[in-house]
């Protein structure tokens, strides 16, 4: 719809303009900002009755609506930016296809998820749930399936910041539309915001260059403006990589919790394990051989182990031309392809990288 009404008007003549219309006498700087919220009040009403309604209805149908129409405003303004950055929703089922034994199901159960959905007890007790958390460890251990995990279980909005989407104006303006993504961000309400690949827009400033070295400063002011935030926002940032991050980054005040995210345990590759069989064409499988057979796989080589399996009985059953079902010999066939991805230097490493940086 077309808005042929002056955007911009001086304060003194926002002041007369609302007074004209409405008979309210307001100071001239409160009128001025009112007056913005009166343009977007008539682009709002026009869009919901089909027609142009007119600056003196909106405003005062605004006046007379002042509150309803804040939250209105909000709710549109929220939508699009949902869309803009591509939003997504997850399904609650997606948190139960993790083990509570998956380091850190019970540790984000009770210091993310138990405040927010308790939250006047939380309130009671003085518990301020984190905002902004690091998830780290190797490849494939379920760094971003816990982030969309989360936002299912708590039925928010998910988010992702990815590196490309700062670097589509070049590398130069990449501080600036960090500042940008980051101050849309925090017009949203119950939205998981998640930054992949942290260390690509977080490292360490000792060595790198000018213009990542600006990312990273630009990253460090943008934390706390969204933790001052009043809505409800959970920053997650991931990485492989947390030596690599910006000594800054991990100092307290910045995130709230840095927590680990390791390998599976029986209990954990045994949950991993009945969801992806429940997806096969399946026949006789020894649960127990399966689950000693997946030992030190992570849940991305479980994933692809699963893959093959399914790739392999469709084809069996193409060149058979009968019903195909796996077995435990068929992961037997299948599982020498599949080498554990982590190796013992990689546990090692993280084992350190867990006593030097974890704070739940
Ligand atoms: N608990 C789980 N149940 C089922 N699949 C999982 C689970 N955890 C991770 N996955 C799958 O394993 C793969 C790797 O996990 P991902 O979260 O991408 O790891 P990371 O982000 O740590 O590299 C993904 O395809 C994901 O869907
Ligand atoms: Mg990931």
């Amino acid at each position: 719809m077309k808005n042929k009404t002056p955007q911009t008007l001086l304060p003194k003549a926002c002041a007369t303009s609302i007074f004209e219309m409405s008979g309210a006498e307001f100071e001239p700087d409160i009128a001025a900002k009112m007056w913005s919220k009166i343009i977007n009040h008539k682009w709002i009403l026009s869009e919901k009755v089909g027609r142009d309604v007119g600056l003196r209805t909106a405003c005062i149908d605004f006046l007379e609506n002042m509150e309803q129409a804040h939250d209105e405003y909000r709710t549109y303004k929220q939508k699009d930016i949902l869309m803009e950055m591509g939003a997504q929703t997850f399904s609650r089922e997606m948190w139960d296809t993790i083990a509570d034994s998956q380091p850190p199901k019970q540790l984000v159960q009770r210091r993310i998820i138990l405040p927010l959905t308790e939250e006047a007890l939380a309130q009671k007790h003085g518990v301020v749930h984190p905002r902004a958390i690091i998830f780290f460890g190797p490849p494939g251990t379920g760094k971003t399936h816990f982030v969309k995990a989360i936002a299912g279980v708590l039925s928010w909005w998910y988010v992702e910041i990815l590196p490309s989407m700062l670097m589509v104006d070049g590398v130069e303006k990449v501080g600036a539309n960090l500042r940008e993504v980051m101050q849309k961000a925090g017009n949203l309400d119950e939205v998981v915001l998640f930054v992949d690949e942290f260390e690509e827009i977080a490292g360490s400033r000792d060595k790198a260059d000018r213009i990542d070295k600006s990312i990273t400063n630009e990253f460090l002011k943008q934390i706390p403006l969204l933790k001052n935030q009043k809505n409800k926002i959970l920053l997650v940032c991931a990485t492989n990589y947390i030596r690599q991050l910006d000594a800054a980054m991990l100092r307290p005040g910045r995130f709230d919790c840095i927590i680990p995210v390791g390998g599976l345990d029986r209990q954990g590759r045994t949950t991993i394990l009945e969801y992806y069989i429940a997806k096969l064409n399946t026949g006789q499988i020894n649960m127990d051989k399966l689950i000693e057979m997946t030992s030190g796989l992570t849940p991305a080589d479980i994933q692809y182990l699963f893959d093959q399996v399914a790739y392999f009985s469709f084809e069996q059953e193409i060149i058979d031309k009968k019903d195909y079902r796996v077995t435990t010999d068929t992961f037997i066939q299948i599982i020498s392809k599949v080498p554990p991805s982590l190796s013992h230097e990689v546990i090692e490493e993280f084992e350190k990288d867990r006593i030097t940086y974890s704070r739940v």
